[in-house]
């Protein structure tokens, strides 16, 4: 037997909770005006390397890269904005004005060690802000992204920020941290001893030694006056708002694109992997990509981690199953019960036998389908164009047209038939 790949899951049984946390998710960014992009699941490997960044973990150990046919080296995207950020440059959106509001859904990969919450798969919503720098765009981001948790019902999560400062301000923070990790040096892990050198931001959030974290210099103590100032604003609009956050100066996030604003929402009670999602302002990354400047900021949401977070406050919806079953009292009428469904299908979940089951055995399937009513379909019925309706929860039966199971189904129907 060829199992799946590790770290990868075939989402079966819960593709209908999938279903249902996508169209929420999709529906509020609709509603606030984004439109979906919809881009290739491979790019090429460059794109990462100049966004992502060279030194991050993710282009140096998590990347599925690989040399296609024609030579090319070609990446499985391990995440959204890149990506959508090359397409937007590519078909030149901005000449279609700004801001462009960009959503998107679907498998990222990162060859990471599978964990509860952590995959080589994993399915990201995410949604891109293109065109603003100011503070009120990060704070419409935020509020999308708290409007799209509560439209899911998650509403334990907790809202970290911080700012990494811009090109200005961040090398003096860059320095001062350098030289506060330096008497440590030999006692970080092997990973931080490189990152100390390559990028020594990443020490910040290096769990292994977490404990030199906490008294490393803050980022906000070195802002410039423009950063400082951008965050102020941005923490009075959620403030106005009554959007509850933490600064949390250890929040500096694993890409290398992030200006200013970074921010993460934490779930409790989901262990080591408890960020449901994370985004932060971009302002040079087109630029870094070839486009104009152009300021942006947007976010992700990890699905499998909703979906972990929504079992664990036991929010998951209760799917419901089928509206009709229709059963054919023998062989005769198994093509009018199929006629039947089609006509049904253009209104209502429909299903019908197709294992040769007998009356009881069909019955009894509709009920482990949870099906709301059966139609049943015998000579008789063909002949009089009445049916027997049976609502399996109430036990009541009608015989009825075919107009007037879809009202009585639809929750509008009054008849004028008699019970059967
Ligand atoms: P990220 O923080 O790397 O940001 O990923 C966003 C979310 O994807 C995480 O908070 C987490 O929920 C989920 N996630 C990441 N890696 C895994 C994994 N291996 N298994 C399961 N879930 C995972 C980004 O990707 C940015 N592109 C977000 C962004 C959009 N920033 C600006 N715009």
């Amino acid at each position: 037997m060829i199992s799946r790949i590790k770290g990868t899951n075939d989402i079966i049984e819960d593709s209908k909770v999938w279903e249902w946390l996508e169209e929420k998710l999709k529906n509020v960014a609709l509603n606030f005006g984004f439109v979906e992009a919809r881009t290739p699941i491979f790019e090429a490997t460059e794109l990462f390397n100049r966004s992502v960044g060279n030194e991050t973990d993710i282009v140096q150990k998590e990347m599925y890269t690989f040399e296609d046919k024609g030579g090319r080296s070609i990446t499985l995207r391990p995440e959204g904005t890149a990506p959508v950020m090359r397409a937007f440059i590519e078909n030149n959106l901005s000449s279609k004005g700004l801001p462009q509001k960009l959503f998107y859904c679907g498998p990222m990969f990162r060859y990471e060690r599978p964990q509860a919450g952590r995959l080589r798969q994993f399915h990201q919503f995410g949604v891109e802000l293109i065109g603003s720098s100011l503070p009120i765009a990060d704070a419409m981001t935020i509020l999308l992204a708290i409007e799209m948790l509560k439209a899911i019902g998650l509403d334990e999560f907790k809202l970290k920020i911080n700012s990494t400062g811009d090109e200005k301000c961040r090398p003096n923070y860059v320095e001062a941290l350098k030289a506060y990790y330096k008497p440590f040096l030999n006692d970080l892990c092997d990973d931080c001893k490189v990152r100390y050198d390559r990028n020594v931001l990443r020490l910040l959030d290096c769990k292994k030694d977490a404990k030199y974290a906490e008294n490393a210099p803050k980022i906000t103590d070195y802002l410039c006056d423009d950063c400082k100032s951008h965050f102020d604003k941005l923490k009075k609009y959620l403030d106005d708002m009554e959007i509850e956050y933490e600064v949390d100066p250890a929040i500096v996030r694993g890409l290398d694109y992030y200006t200013r604003t970074v921010f993460e929402f934490k779930y409790p009670n989901l262990g080591a992997q408890d960020a449901i999602g994370g985004g932060g302002r971009y302002d040079n990354l087109i630029e870094e990509l070839g486009g104009s400047k152009v300021p942006s900021i947007g976010f992700a949401f990890g699905i499998e981690r909703l979906i972990l977070a929504l079992e664990a406050e036991k929010r998951l919806p209760k799917i419901e199953g089928l509206d009709i079953y229709v059963i054919s009292i023998d062989e005769n009428q198994k093509i009018e019960a199929l006629k039947i469904a089609g006509a049904l299908s253009k209104y209502f979940k429909v299903d019908v036998d197709v294992m040769g089951r007998n009356v009881k055995g069909q019955f009894s399937h509709a009920s482990k389908e949870n099906a709301r009513y059966t139609v049943v379909i015998g000579e008789e019925e063909i002949k009089t164009g009445l049916y027997t309706l049976k609502n399996m929860k109430t036990g009541e039966q009608w015989k009825v047209r075919l107009s007037e199971i879809i009202k009585i189904v639809s929750g509008s129907g009054e008849t004028d038939t008699t019970d059967a």
